[in-house]
């Protein structure tokens, strides 16, 4: 099966293709349509078997819910057992928008689609196809990200087309999505809330609305250690990797990035097809380097992050070099996590990268490559 693809205009979606989508997820198959954030893979939400199918077209482990994407505050009521303050208050705050409230599941909602947990994660995103094609198919809609499982996700229809196109029924195109990285997810079934993904709503801004909140350790991007049970599932998987072997070289910005101007120069020079990821328009030399804009626009690096690392696997690079980004403000915290967990935990301190680059530059590319 081939997907079909239908351009949609974001403002006035065609009534007509959103009725030949709503078709499809009515009958238990699959619609790729786009959110605020990335693209979606959307199956309805009450169909166990379509919500199978989203699993297997994805390759995604079973134990790792899905987000329920509605269109209305009463949706809500209608997947959640419990609607505490918390709940209300953000959901009139921030909905529609990019953030996903954890919250006690109704017993409507089937095993598969929170992975057999008592907790549902919801959302309604802000992006008006996405909207109307719940609306007018008149069910909740289950939806990851719709890339294969452990790839960056997709801010454009030509990367689901590239990931799933051969395994879905219909592609909703609205161009690129306007945030780039996804949502916030906030665990609301505990006393103390707890950001278990950072995204596109800020820690401060839900702060300003309920209070003190916390930052699961995971949530900075560090690599999830086994043993420890995760809060939420999809903490244990490597995410939005490239093919290529991704390095992240963090600390202070002129070391950072002498840093990644010699690895890339090492790496050529034996040989190595390399990408750089820079930004400030700092020029690197590399087979390929894409620029994520300036410092001060924390967003705009955000929107750029995994399409620039998609152009990068295109280019056939084998190893992408990145400055990192450790700015926890904002969408920063997001940013800084997309980007350490694409590297798999392959995050170097500069200082000690230049050190080492000048007394052993074998051990560091034996480090950097494997043996
Ligand atoms: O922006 C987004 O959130 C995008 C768009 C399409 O809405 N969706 C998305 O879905 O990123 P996905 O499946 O790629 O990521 C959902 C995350 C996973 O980390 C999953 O483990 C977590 O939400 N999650 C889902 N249900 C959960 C639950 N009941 N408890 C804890 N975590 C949950
Ligand atoms: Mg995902």
């Amino acid at each position: 099966m081939r997907a079909r693809v239908y351009r949609v205009d974001r403002e006035a979606p065609d009534p007509e293709v959103i009725s030949r989508a709503a078709e499809v997820i009515r009958a238990g198959g699959l619609v790729a349509f786009p959110t605020e954030t990335v693209y979606g893979l959307g199956a309805d939400a009450l169909n166990p078997r379509a919500v199978e199918k989203v699993f297997r077209v994805k390759g995604r482990p079973p134990d790792n819910p899905l987000i329920i994407h509605i269109a209305s505050f009463e949706d809500l009521y209608s997947v959640a057992e419990e609607v505490d303050w918390r709940a209300e208050k953000l959901a009139r705050r921030f909905w529609p928008g990019p953030l996903t409230l954890i919250v006690k599941r109704s017993p409507r909602v089937p095993d598969v689609t929170v992975a057999g947990l008592d907790t549902a994660a919801v959302r309604m995103p802000r992006h008006n196809v996405a909207l109307k094609l719940i609306e007018t198919s008149e069910r909740p809609i289950a939806a990851p990200s719709a890339n294969k499982s452990g790839k960056p996700s997709p801010t454009l229809a030509a990367h689901v087309l590239q990931d799933l196109g051969d395994e879905i029924d219909l592609i909703l195109d609205a161009g690129p999505t306007d945030i780039g990285v996804e949502s916030t997810v906030l665990d609301l079934t505990s006393e103390r809330p707890v950001i278990l993904r950072p995204g596109g709503v800020s820690r401060e801004e839900i702060e300003a609305v309920i209070g003190e909140v916390e930052v699961h350790p995971s949530a900075l991007g560090l690599l999830f250690h086994s043993g420890e049970s995760p809060r939420s599932p999809g903490m244990k998987y490597r995410h939005y990797a490239p093919a290529a072997k991704l390095i992240v070289v963090e600390g202070e910005l002129e070391e950072v990035r002498n840093a990644v101007a010699s690895l890339a120069d090492l790496l050529m020079s034996r040989g190595i097809r390399v990408g750089v990821l820079g930004s400030d328009g700092y020029s690197y030399r590399a087979d390929i380097v894409r620029d994520l804009g300036s410092r001060s626009n924390p967003l705009e690096a955000a929107r750029r992050l995994f399409v620039s690392l998609r152009e990068m696997d295109e280019e056939g690079v084998e190893v992408i070099v990145a400055e990192g980004w450790e700015e926890e403000k904002g969408i920063g915290l997001a940013l800084k996590n997309r980007l350490r967990k694409a590297s798999g935990g392959a995050v170097l301190r500069a200082d000690w990268l230049l050190r080492a680059l000048k007394t052993s530059p074998s051990s560091v590319y034996t480090e950097v490559m494997g043996t």
